[in-house]
């Protein structure tokens, strides 16, 4: 598949642990695109509040933390890995004490904000491939073709324990499930901008479907965008 020459945005939100950043990741390699896993830039802005020991309710505090924090995400043999202020802490953005702090953290305005300055930035260097839960709706309504991805509770809350599981982490699959449904409210109620379907995506829903099944779904569908682009 040839690139075209303007820059093309791919977008996949959905709820946690649908699936969304293993497809976006496998797509954007097999393409030679970018890759931004936004989750993993609000999980790292969370490490540094937990850090630093702010109240989660202190959102002044955590507002002005965000204003001076440097967040950057670079891909390496071994994978994405995330920043903070020039730290690498992608080994400690995926334990559950981070999964319980992004929620108050990512709904900080000034967090938000800087976030999404971010995240456009990116998209400037080159054709991207980004999942989180406000891609296609807020900080990307323009992008070529949108997916919103989802799955059952089952597939999603054993999905999330089996990585655990993989980390040595010593949760149980009940507890791994109500943390995931609590999340799931949190981030579709919220005031900003809130976990919701585009009008225009595609739902996926990749419930029985194997990652490589995902990764081809998607990956036809940016087939016939790209050919649609080199036909005008
Ligand atoms: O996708 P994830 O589980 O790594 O995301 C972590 C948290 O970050 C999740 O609770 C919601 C939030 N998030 C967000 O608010 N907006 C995004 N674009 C991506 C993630």
């Amino acid at each position: 598949m040839e690139s075209p020459d303007k820059n093309i945005v791919i977008t996949l939100d959905g709820p946690a642990a649908s699936g969304k950043s293993t497809t976006a990741r496998l797509v954007a390699g097999k393409l030679g695109w970018l890759y931004l896993d936004t989750g993993a830039m609000y999980r790292a802005m969370a490490v540094k509040v937990l850090r630093r020991g702010i109240s989660l309710d202190d959102t002044e505090s955590i507002g002005r933390m965000a204003a001076t924090t440097q967040i950057r995400l670079r891909q390496s043999q071994t994978g994405m890995h995330v920043f903070v202020d020039g730290v690498d802490v992608t080994d400690q953005i995926r334990t559950p004490e981070v999964d319980r702090a992004v929620g108050p953290v990512c709904e900080v305005p000034a967090v938000r904000d800087a976030m999404v300055r971010l995240q456009r930035e990116i998209a400037r260097e080159g054709h991207l491939v980004t999942d989180g839960r406000d891609m296609g709706t807020v900080v990307f309504p323009e992008a070529e073709l949108k997916f919103y991805v989802t799955a059952s509770i089952k597939n999603r809350a054993d999905r999330r324990f089996q990585d655990m599981k993989k980390q040595g982490l010593g949760v149980s699959l009940e507890a791994v499930q109500a943390d995931i449904e609590e999340r799931d409210a949190r981030d579709s109620q919220r005031d900003h901008s809130p976990l919701r379907k585009a009008e225009d995506a595609i739902e996926l829903d990749t419930s029985g479907m194997t990652v490589d099944e995902q990764v081809g779904l998607v990956l036809r569908h940016i087939d016939r965008l790209i050919r649609a682009e080199q036909a005008k």
